[in-house]
């Protein structure tokens, strides 16, 4: 594994067109990067869930630019060949353009390779002008967590038709604009699924079902550390401690249950 070439956004599209499913975990300090690399994981994600998992926090709302700017370094030097994506924060790209592009220079001088920006529509001049300055941007629709608020709480997105009407506008303005990559975030699998047929780029889904490009998972939900604190484990996550010798053992599982189809599970996981 140790020997994989630096996955790169050309292997990401290769491995997509070849129907290999994509391998994503959230990852925040240099040596769970070094042993997500040496496991397979193909991309990892400088989430700002880090606010909950690791700060303790009960949003990803107080997370700040530089707090994702100092786990991104981590990451990245700790990190061999993975892809490196880092979450744009709240507050970091709400005042606009000029805005978006700073916070996102920030993080991929950090180490990033791509930066994640979450919603759609009034983003999409901001993912447009990121990519035309040579800032690869993957897009996140569906549950974003950064409006938790203004949702309405953890809920599945795009139940109704309206409300996938708007994902799928979204979706398609998002392409349009550049985004090479998307993440699908609580949402029917039937929407997603069909969602994703119509994109050009892969999509990479969290409680999103299967049958899209692959697959992403909170770092410490998969590993049964949040559910070991007293916290309850959502639907659509698998502990892949379970029946594992080691946490290496457990993110190789993960690999391989996300590469061989049989995770995510639709009658266990799926909405
Ligand atoms: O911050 C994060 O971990 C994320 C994933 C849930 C996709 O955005």
């Amino acid at each position: 594994m140790s020997e994989r070439k630096p996955v790169t956004l050309h292997r990401l599209r290769t491995m997509h067109a070849a129907g290999e499913k994509i391998a994503m975990l959230t990852c925040y300090d240099a040596g769970f990067a070094r042993g997500c690399d040496a496991a397979g994981v193909d991309v990892l994600l400088v989430g700002d869930s880090l606010g909950m998992v690791v700060q303790g926090r009960d949003s990803t709302l107080p997370v700040t630019l530089d707090e994702m700017a100092y786990h991104t370094s981590c990451v990245a030097r700790g990190n061999r060949t993975a892809w490196v994506i880092a979450d744009l924060p709240f507050g970091s790209y709400q005042q606009g353009l000029e805005q978006a592009l700073g916070s996102a220079s920030t993080l991929m001088q950090a180490g990033a390779h791509m930066i994640k920006i979450e919603g759609g529509g009034w983003t999409t001049p901001l993912v447009q002008a990121m990519v035309e300055r040579g800032i690869p941007v993957c897009a996140h629709l569906g549950l974003t967590p950064q409006s938790v608020h203004a949702l309405g709480g953890w809920r599945v997105q795009g139940r109704d038709e309206a409300s996938a009407a708007v994902l799928r506008r979204h979706a398609q303005e998002l392409a349009t604009a550049g985004a090479s990559l998307m993440v699908f975030e609580l949402m029917p699998s039937a929407l997603a699924a069909s969602l994703a047929r119509e994109l050009p780029m892969p999509v990479i889904g969290i409680g999103a079902g299967a049958a899209i490009g692959g697959q992403v998972l909170v770092l410490h939900d998969m590993l049964g550390i949040t559910g070991a604190y007293g916290g309850r484990l959502p639907r659509f996550v698998r502990n892949f401690m379970q029946g594992a010798s080691s946490i290496d053992d457990a993110i190789r599982r993960y690999v391989l249950a996300v590469k061989d189809g049989s995770f995510p599970d639709e009658a266990l996981h799926g909405y």
